[in-house]
Formats: structure tokens, C-alpha cells, sequence
């Protein structure tokens, strides 16, 4: 198939176009590289530099069989400083995108949602039945072009999944996670296990969680780019999906630094900080739709390999 990559440059895109190519797909990736890097981009793929919300230009890419969309902008405290900002980003540009899909006849559309759609929920494991309420921008972002995209579904416009991923982790020796700013627990342990940063900061520790910290299900990068893959096959059978990406089992934050600590044999100081506003205490899915539908396992998806894993591919850079 040929494929259209938005975000390609990126952490999640670049893996996922990587993984895309060794399946035999043509990937066409597509990237305004305000966040992303070159270099990240598999030699393999058709590079297009742009934004993906450039329906001129993304008119020209045709003719497609699917496009997985990862393209966009991902910090969802920054989204609480300027939410116009985000909106744009997410929301507009992707409904740019959508009608130039549409106009190519592209019939599959895979999308990067996220579990801040849920936002605090009081059970856990979250299932995709649990109301979405959204606690920032960001999340309120994904939830409407999860809605655009059921009414691209609903219309025949175009068949969509939306793959709700819950904390992206691990790495190929390829492609390290590194974001800018860095922002999530993971990258930002290994820095200060590192010495590129001066410790780390732990955001609260009076949660009702078992050790006080906050609980997250962190999955690893190369299980999200085979969803992906058995998501676009999975549209033949379905006209729109929406599922969980996540392991089942969530890890603390201190159970990660322990983690880290463990795999690169190095300590740092851990500062404690404040909560943040907006982090639920928990957050892990329930991963039976994904299992069911796309007849996804997450293979790598253990703490120790996906530090191990994130651990070697930045040593390797
Ligand atoms: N990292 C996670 O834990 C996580 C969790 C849930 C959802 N997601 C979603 O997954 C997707 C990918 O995340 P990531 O961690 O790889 O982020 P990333 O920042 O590494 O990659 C995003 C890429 O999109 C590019 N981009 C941004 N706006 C663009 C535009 N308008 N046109 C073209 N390119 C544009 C950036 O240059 C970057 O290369 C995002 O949509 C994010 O919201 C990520």
C-alpha cells in the first residue's frame, strides 16, 4: 500500500514509517520539521517538507491508500498557556487534511489519539466506553478530531480508527524518544541518569496510589507502530475504530526511576515537587478492544525492556 505518514519526523512517525516500510508499504512522510528532525526520517520513505493542514500541497501527494496522522503539537500543559495555538494545530490543520484526503479518495484514515481524552477517570482500567472529559486543550484536541473523523466514517467519506495511546515509551536503536521541550518521565530520567539534566523532578507524592506517586501504563513505541499497521488492515472489516493502546499494567513513578536507576546502573537526585494541575493519579487501559478488533499484543511493552530499549538507542546516538 502507499501509505501517507504525517509527523514522520517525529518519535511515534518515524518508528511507525519504519515499521511500515519493513512490511513492504511505500511511505510518503510528510513533515513541517517544527518538531521533528530530519535525519529521523527513513531513508526508504519519499520525504515531503510541509504542513500537513496544506491542502494544496498534500492534494499533490496522491493517490493514497491510507494515511496515518501523527502530525501535531503534543505538550498538554503548554496547551493551557495558549490553546488557540493548539486548536490550530490540531484541529484545523487536521481538517485540512481530511478534506484533501477526501479529495484524493484516500479511504483509510488512522489517528494518533491520546488517553488525555479521558481525562481523571475513577476507575482503571479506563475502557473506551468511560465518558471523554478532556482536561486541556490538547485533549479536548484529540476528542474533536475523533468526532470529525466519525462523521469523515458515518458519511462513507472515509473509514478511520482512532488509536488512543496512553504514555508512548521505549525506542528503536534508530529512533531515541526526544522531544523538545522533553516532557515526558522516561527521556527525562535517562537525562539525569545521564548527567544532561541536574536530577529530576517527581510531581507529588500524597496520590491515593499505592506508593503516592502517580500511575501511568507506558507502551512501547514498536507495539504502537504494529497497531498502526493491523489498524489500517483492520479497516476492510470496520468502517471506524476507536481503541485503547496501552499494556494493561500501570508502573509508578517511582517504580520507573527505580527502573531506570536499575538498567543504567547510575543514581540521581530526585527532587519532590508539587502536583501538577490535571494529572490523574492513575491511568491504565484496558486494552481488550485493541486485542479484539486489530488482534493487537503489545511484545515489548514490559517496564524493564522499555527502558532498556530507550536506554540503548540513546547510547547509540
Ligand atoms: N508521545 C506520547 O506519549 C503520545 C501519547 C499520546 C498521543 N500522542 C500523539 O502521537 C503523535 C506523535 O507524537 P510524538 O511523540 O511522535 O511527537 P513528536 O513531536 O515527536 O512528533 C510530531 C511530529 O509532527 C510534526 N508536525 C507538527 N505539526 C505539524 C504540521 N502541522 N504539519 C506537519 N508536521 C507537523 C513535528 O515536526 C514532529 O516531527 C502526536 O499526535 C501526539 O499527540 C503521543
Amino acid at each position: 500500500m502507499r501509505v501517507l505518514v504525517t509527523g514522520a519526523a517525529g518519535f511515534i512517525g518515524a518508528t511507525t514509517a519504519e515499521f511500515l516500510l519493513d512490511h513492504g508499504h511505500e511511505v510518503v512522510a510528510l513533515d513541517d520539521l517544527s518538531h521533528g528532525r530530519r535525519e529521523n526520517v527513513p531513508v526508504r520513505a519519499t520525504f515531503v517538507q510541509g504542513r500537513c493542514g496544506d491542502e494544496a500541497l498534500v492534494r499533490t501527494l496522491g493517490p493514497l491508500d491510507a494515511c496515518v496522522h501523527f502530525a501535531g503539537r503534543i505538550e498538554p500543559a503548554l496547551s493551557m498557556v495558549e490553546p488557540e495555538e493548539f486548536l490550530l494545530a490540531n484541529v484545523g490543520e487536521t481538517t485540512a487534511l481530511l478534506r484533501a484526503l477526501v479529495h484524493l479518495g484516500c479511504p483509510k484514515v488512522v489517528f494518533s489519539s491520546s488517553a488525555a481524552v479521558y481525562g481523571v477517570q475513577d476507575v482503571t482500567p479506563i475502557d473506551e466506553g468511560r465518558p471523554a472529559r478532556p482536561q486541556s486543550p490538547y485533549g479536548q484536541s484529540k476528542l474533536i478530531v475523533e468526532e470529525c473523523l466519525h462523521w469523515l466514517a458515518v458519511t462513507g467519506r472515509a473509514r478511520a480508527a482512532s488509536l488512543r495511546y496512553f504514555n508512548a515509551a521505549g525506542a528503536t536503536p534508530a529512533h531515541p524518544e526526544r522531544h523538545d521541550p522533553e516532557i515526558h518521565l522516561i527521556p527525562l530520567a535517562l537525562d539525569a541518569a545521564d548527567g544532561l539534566r541536574p536530577g529530576l523532578d517527581l510531581f507529588g507524592d500524597d496520590y491515593p496510589t499505592p506508593d503516592g506517586t502517580c500511575v501511568r501504563d507506558y507502551v512501547h513505541v514498536l507495539d504502537l507502530a504494529a497497531a498502526h499497521a493491523l489498524a489500517i488492515a483492520a479497516l476492510d472489516e470496520h468502517t471506524e475504530i476507536v481503541a485503547n493502546l496501552g499494556c494493561g499494567v500501570g508502573y509508578s513513578n517511582l517504580q520507573v526511576i527505580e527502573a531506570v536507576r536499575r538498567v543504567t546502573g547510575r543514581t540521581f537526585e530526585v527532587r519532590r515537587a508539587p502536583r501538577r494541575p490535571g494529572d490523574p493519579p492513575s491511568a491504565v487501559a484496558s486494552n481488550a478492544r485493541a486485542r479484539e478488533i486489530l488482534g493487537w499484543e503489545p511484545r515489548h511493552s514490559s517496564l524493564e525492556e522499555i527502558v532498556t530499549d530507550a536506554w540503548h538507542a540513546r547510547r547509540a546516538h
